[in-house]
C-alpha cells in the first residue's frame, strides 16, 4: 500500500492502476476566495501534494490559479500533485456528467483529474441552483436518476481518458456494496467522515479488503469544541509524545491505513498538519480503545452539507 514509513510522504496504491494517492491530503473547503488563495499556497509550500476539491465549494478557481502559480514557480510538476473534485448534486443525470466534469477541469486549470468522486449518493434537482428547495424550504431530489447510472456515466470519463480514478463520498456500506459489485470499474476511493469518535471500521475493512482508499475527511473533529482536539486520551498522548494534538489525530488516521484531508488556514498550521510522524504503539492502540462515538456531519442521511455553520448556507 505504502512505501515509506515517513507518513508526510506515504502513498496509496489506486486499484485503477493510474498511480498513488499521497496519504496526507489538503481540503479546499475554505468560503472565503482570499483565504483559499493563501491556505493553497501555505499547503504547498509546506509539502502537502494532494488536493481535494469540489465543485460545491465555488473556489475551483482559485485553487486552479494557485496551484498553477506554484507549478510556474518551479520545483513542483503536475505529476507531483494529485488533485481530485467532485460531482455535485444536481449534476447526477449521465448527460449533466460529462459537462460538470469539463466545467470543473476548465475551473481547476488541468488537462486531466486524478480522482473524480461523486461528492453525495442523493441526486437533488438538475439545474443550475446547487441547492434547490420547494416552498417550504425542503430539498427538491431528483427520482428520475439511480446512483448506478451517475456511476455508469463516471466510467465513462475514465474510458475518455481525462480522468484517471472514480470513487464516492458520503456514502455507507450498505450503499457502496451493490455500486462496487455492479462497476465495470471499480470505485478506487471513498471519503468519508472518520476520527476516533467515528472509525467506520467495517467500512474500512470492506475498502482494505477490496483495495479502496479510505479517505478520511473531519480528522480533527472539524475543529468543534469541545471535541476530539479536548479529548483527554488526544491530549495526553500529545504531551507524552512531543507532538501537537492536530498531529497525533492525523497520524492515526494513516496508521491506521487510512487517506486523510485537513485544512490548516495559516503558514504555521500547514507546517504544523504536515509535520507528522509516526505514534508509538501503545499511543496508537489507545487511540484505538476510546469509546466515544459521534457524527459530525449530516451530509449523509440527506447530501446537505450541514457541517460548518458559517459555510451551510453557501454551500
Ligand atoms: N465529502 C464531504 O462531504 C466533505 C465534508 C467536509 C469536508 N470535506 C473535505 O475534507 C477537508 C477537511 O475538512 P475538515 O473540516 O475535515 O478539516 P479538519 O482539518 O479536520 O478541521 C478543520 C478545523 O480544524 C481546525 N484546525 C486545523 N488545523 C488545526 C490545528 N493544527 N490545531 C487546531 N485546530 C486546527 C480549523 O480551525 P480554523 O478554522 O481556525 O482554521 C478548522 O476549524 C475539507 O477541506 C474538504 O476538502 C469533505
Amino acid at each position: 500500500m505504502t512505501e515509506s514509513s515517513d507518513l508526510r510522504l506515504m502513498r496509496m496504491a489506486l486499484n485503477s492502476g493510474s498511480g498513488h494517492m499521497p496519504a496526507l491530503g489538503f481540503g479546499t473547503l475554505i468560503p472565503d476566495a482570499a483565504e483559499t488563495i493563501t491556505a493553497t499556497r501555505d499547503a504547498l509550500e509546506a509539502g502537502f501534494r494532494h488536493f481535494d476539491c469540489a465543485e460545491r465549494y465555488r473556489n475551483e478557481r482559485e485553487v486552479g490559479e494557485t496551484l498553477q502559480a506554484g507549478m510556474a514557480a518551479g520545483g513542483v510538476a503536475r505529476e507531483d500533485i494529485f488533485v481530485t473534485t467532485k460531482l455535485w448534486n444536481t449534476n447526477h443525470r449521465p448527460e449533466r456528467v460529462e459537462p460538470a466534469f469539463e466545467a470543473s477541469l476548465n475551473r481547476l486549470r488541468l488537462e486531466h483529474l486524478d480522482l473524480y468522486l461523486i461528492h453525495t449518493p442523493f441526486a437533488f434537482q438538475p439545474g443550475d441552483e446547487q441547492d434547490p428547495r420547494d416552498q417550504s424550504g425542503n430539498v427538491i431530489y431528483d427520482n428520475e436518476v439511480t446512483l448506478l447510472d451517475t456511476w455508469r456515466a463516471m466510467e465513462s470519463l475514465v474510458d475518455h481518458g481525462r480522468c484517471r480514478a472514480i470513487g464516492l463520498s458520503d456514502i455507507s456500506l450498505n450503499d457502496l456494496v451493490p455500486i462496487y459489485e455492479s462497476a465495470r470499474i471499480k470505485p478506487a476511493a471513498v471519503q468519508v467522515e472518520s476520527h476516533p469518535y467515528l472509525p467506520e471500521t467495517e467500512l474500512l475493512e470492506f475498502c482494505k479488503e477490496k483495495g479502496i482508499v479510505f479517505l478520511a475527511f473531519a480528522p480533527l473533529g472539524h475543529g468543534m469544541k469541545p471535541g476530539l482536539l479536548e479529548d483527554p486520551v488526544i491530549s495526553a498522548i500529545a504531551a507524552r509524545v512531543g507532538k501537537t494534538r492536530a498531529q497525533v489525530l492525523l497520524a492515526w488516521a494513516i496508521q491506521r491505513g487510512t487517506a486523510v484531508l485537513t485544512t490548516p488556514k495559516t503558514p504555521a498550521r500547514a507546517k504544523e498538519n504536515f509535520n507528522i510522524s509516526v505514534l508509538p504503539e501503545d499511543a496508537f492502540n489507545e487511540i484505538n480503545r476510546i469509546q466515544t462515538r459521534q457524527r459530525l456531519n449530516p451530509v449523509m442521511k440527506t447530501g446537505i452539507p450541514g457541517f460548518i455553520a458559517r459555510v451551510s448556507r453557501q454551500l
